[in-house]
């Protein structure tokens, strides 16, 4: 008989963390055990001011009581029920619900459980589309330089993120990748889009060029925020949405950390203008209390996979969590509350605040570029010689030892509060921020 064997909370042994340094953090933990609004507290009931929304999520605060409640609620109705041919109201109102938010055609719903699994299946929607219409050959996926769109081989294939993808070797094959959009020469300490860079999406003609009519689809983030915060230059979205138009292309906007409120409206298509084939979302959907992702495709998608046959299971894809119970019912509560309380709006009307004390860091020591549009911000750090990335690795350990959690991807610092966040919080941020960069040694 296998035996149980007591719990021992303070081993940290056993988990085995995510995209974390396990042997240093093991050595030098740093706990989150508690949240409320716009705050963490250690165990030892230390605040955190929460500069991140935990990694771009809890958008409405943390704590939020109605999603508690709603989840509670859920959980004594109905624990689980399948959503493979069968059904339950409760997942199609959260459907309905994100429908009315996204921009207009992108109506038909598919839930995930992740930005990761979002990002997988959209890919395989686009495939699907392309074969269903009687274009079997569209098998390429083209993807960006510096892109992020989760670990499933299909994001991380496309996506273009060095380090994420050479540890694994074997990539899914017929990949391509768009040049990334930073250019620090010609846009550096831009506030907003910058000016230069539309050009840049030209170069999906060379591919087009290359592969003639074999590719599915582009997939991109219309702002690109794991890489360390990468704003779309002007024209660029829309010129790629053009291109794809152009050549039956299917756009894929990966808005994981754009949706919801992020840049000020719902998603960030609607912010920059351009609206995609498919749109995936997680994170903000659930304001993160219960893991819940989501793919917003057209009609066109749609109609063209599930009427592509007369009967039986239209798209040979799903996960035994789709539109899970206690998920939809975090959905449905946090969407009420994005609306209830116009979080867009609210991010609309900080940002100009917040705008204006990102680039007041501009001449600290280090700090060679300034980005940010909507509530999100990039600052950029002189890397140390032959050590890139300790330097931000060390502001975020100081600022996180002085009470406040920034995110950090090599040497840039990334910002992107909750939603509610106020002016004294935004004063608190670039405050203990700016002391970190002046503290932590070039
Ligand atoms: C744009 C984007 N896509 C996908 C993901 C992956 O989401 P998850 O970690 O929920 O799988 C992320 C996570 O940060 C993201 O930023």
């Amino acid at each position: 008989m296998n035996e149980i064997r007591p719990s021992r909370p303070n081993n940290l042994d056993a988990f085995w963390m995510p995209f974390s340094d396990n042997k240093y953090f093991k050595g030098t933990p740093r706990l989150l055990a508690r949240a409320q609004g716009m705050s963490y507290y250690t165990p030892d009931g230390k605040e955190i001011l929460d500069g991140t929304a935990g990694l771009w999520c809890c958008n409405a605060g943390h704590g939020r009581r109605e999603i508690t409640e709603a989840i509670q609620k859920q959980a004594e109705v109905m624990d689980f029920a399948p959503t493979f041919q069968l059904g339950h109201p409760i997942a199609f109102e959260a459907a309905a619900r994100v429908a009315e938010m996204t921009p207009e055609g992108l109506d038909r719903v598919f839930f995930v459980n992740s930005g990761s699994e979002a990002a997988d299946t959209a890919l395989k929607m686009a495939l699907a589309y392309h074969r269903a219409r009687g274009e079997a050959q569209r098998v390429r996926l083209v993807g960006r330089e510096r892109g992020y769109h989760g670990v499933g081989f299909g994001g991380m294939s496309v996506g273009g993120i060095g380090p994420n993808r050479k540890q694994f070797g074997a990539q899914l094959p017929y990949v391509d990748h768009l040049p990334h959009t930073h250019l620090p020469a010609r846009n550096a300490f831009s506030k907003g889009e910058p000016e230069h860079g539309a050009e840049l999406a030209d170069a999906l003609e060379n591919l087009v060029a290359l592969h003639g009519d074999t590719i599915a689809a582009v997939m991109v983030e219309p702002v690109a925020g794991s890489t360390g915060v990468l704003v779309p230059p002007k024209g660029y979205l829309k010129r790629l949405r053009d291109i794809c138009t152009k050549h039956g292309i299917l756009l894929i906007f990966d808005e994981v950390i754009t949706g919801f409120g992020r840049l000020g409206t719902n998603f960030g298509a609607e912010r920059l203008g351009v609206t995609p084939d498919i749109m995936t979302m997680a994170k903000g959907l659930t304001n993160a209390a219960v893991p819940m992702g989501a793919v917003a495709a057209s009609g066109a998608v749609y109609d063209t996979i599930v009427n592509g046959i007369p009967n039986g299971i239209e798209f040979f894809h799903g996960y035994t969590y789709s539109g899970h119970p206690l998920a939809a019912a975090a959905a449905i509560a946090t969407l009420e509350l994005h609306r209830a309380e116009d979080l867009p709006g609210r991010a609309r009307a900080m940002e100009p605040g917040w705008q204006k004390a990102v680039h007041a860091l501009r001449g600290l020591p280090g700090v060679i570029d300034l980005r940010d549009i909507g509530l999100i911000a990039g600052i950029e750090l002189e890397p140390r010689a032959g050590k890139p990335g300790a330097r931000a690795m060390e502001v975020f350990r100081w600022c996180f030892d002085h009470g406040l959690l920034v995110r950090v991807t090599g040497d840039i610092v990334a910002l992107s509060p909750p939603l509610i966040v106020e002016d004294s919080h935004v004063d608190r941020i670039f405050g203990t921020l700016s002391d970190a960069i002046r503290a932590v040694p070039a």
